[in-house]
């Protein structure tokens, strides 16, 4: 079994408080020792910090939900990749959907943003999908394929640092409906190819996650599939019970 990801992303979601009390719950939890899974958070900007300090003994690690492109200067209310990397993030999501629809982020902002994470020591987690519209126009191929390509093409061919890629459907994002494990699969074997051919002899292979309603009854229909190796979890990873149990149904004992 390849190592497994288990990502959560609390979006708007958890004061500092609230982040150290869900944070002991899973610390205590056994599932995360387990060597073969990697449990990844990501708390708002302002819980980061907090949130390291609970993790200091803890193989949980944690992940900013968005940086700005540039490292320092007049942005304000912005936070940067040298930043959350001192509050302690190892990871960070770019090109969320909600970014792409809500704060107008292009293929282009999404690429300077990877390039940006690399710079201070993140890893980022490129997240890409298709709308309904583009789901219904048979489109959702092409598109993850130009999001991947107009995403990763420079960061794989520059040897920037690792990746990971979430494939999250935009429809399924908080709807409670999941594409079938088997048309997830069919998206993850686009990927796949798209990025052998983007990568450079001897990459390292990139993690390819599902998101969008991912859920405890759900999850290891997702990571029995070949070419998904863990979950994006926004909803459920709210609660110590649910994310528990999906951790433990994507790395069963
Ligand atoms: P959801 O969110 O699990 O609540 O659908 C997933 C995400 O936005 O990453």
């Amino acid at each position: 079994m390849n190592e497994r990801f288990v990502v959560g992303n609390w979006k708007l979601n958890k004061t500092c408080q609230e982040a150290r009390d869900l944070l002991a719950q899973l610390k205590s939890a056994r599932v995360f020792a387990d060597v073969r899974l990697r449990c990844v958070v990501a708390p708002p900007a302002t819980a980061l910090f907090a949130s390291a300090q609970v993790l200091q003994d803890s193989p949980i690690m944690l992940c900013a939900q968005n940086i700005n492109a540039t490292d320092a200067g007049a942005f304000t209310g912005e936070v940067s990749g040298p930043l959350v990397y001192e509050a302690g993030a190892h990871f960070v999501l770019v090109g969320h959907s909600e970014r792409r629809s809500l704060f107008a982020e292009d293929d282009a902002a999404v690429a300077q943003k990877l390039a940006a994470a690399a710079k201070a020591g993140l890893t980022p987690i490129l997240c890409i999908g298709e709308t309904t519209e583009q789901r219904r126009n048979n489109q959702t191929r092409s598109t993850v394929q130009q999001q991947l390509r107009a995403g990763a093409a420079a960061y794989l061919a520059a040897h920037m640092g690792p990746l990971v890629v979430a494939y999250e459907p935009v429809w399924a994002i908080g709807t409670g409906a999941t594409a079938a494990p088997a048309d997830a699969q069919a998206v993850h074997e686009v990927l796949q190819e798209t990025l052998t051919a983007l990568g450079p002899q001897g990459a390292p292979r990139v993690p390819l996650l599902y998101g969008g309603s991912v859920t405890a009854a759900n999850a290891a229909s997702f990571v029995a599939q070949n070419n998904i190796d863990g979950v994006l979890v926004g909803g459920a990873s709210l609660s110590a019970e649910s994310f528990v149990a999906i951790a433990q149904a994507v790395c069963p004992p």
